[in-house]
């Protein structure tokens, strides 16, 4: 990779870590909290689980993506990197399965009179998977690919 292609790649990674893997460590803790609260009041039972099992699983990805893969691609790529990026992309896959099964419990949540952790929620929620649907494509679309070839 040429030094002009590989100061593109480090300030797309810089841009992931401060815009998005910031913000997720932000706003998860609140997500899982707000969840507990809706469980804790109105319920279903196990309503939060699922919600913090996305957080942790999320929280590992992007530890792999920082220790591992960030670091291989601030060097410029070697023979490795491309499992490594079939494997990050494979979870991202994974957090779409997650996130499609949470989506279901909270359509079949009331819309109204649930409560204010709900409305809460349903917020904090919605800005969160903006922002991951985001950090996904760039890394899929535009970091990703720089190191196929
Ligand atoms: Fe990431
Ligand atoms: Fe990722």
């Amino acid at each position: 990779m040429n030094a002009q292609r590989l100061a593109v790649a480090r300030d797309l990674v810089e841009h992931v870590l401060e815009r998005f893997h910031e913000a997720h460590r932000r706003d998860l803790p609140r997500i899982v909290a707000l969840a507990r609260d809706v469980e804790a009041g109105a319920g279903p039972a196990g309503f939060a689980a699922p919600f913090a099992a996305l957080a942790e699983a999320l929280e590992m990805h992007m530890f792999k993506e920082e220790m591992r893969l960030f670091p291989m691609m601030e060097q410029g790529g070697n023979s490795l990197i491309v499992r490594l990026i079939d494997d990050m992309q494979a979870e991202h896959g994974l957090h779409g399965d997650e996130i499609a099964h949470i989506e279901a419990l909270l359509q079949a949540l009331p819309a109204a009179g649930a409560g204010s952790a709900l409305a809460s929620l349903r917020t904090a929620w919605t800005g969160f998977l903006a922002d991951l649907a985001e950090h996904t494509q760039l890394e899929d679309e535009r970091l990703f690919p720089m190191f196929r070839h």
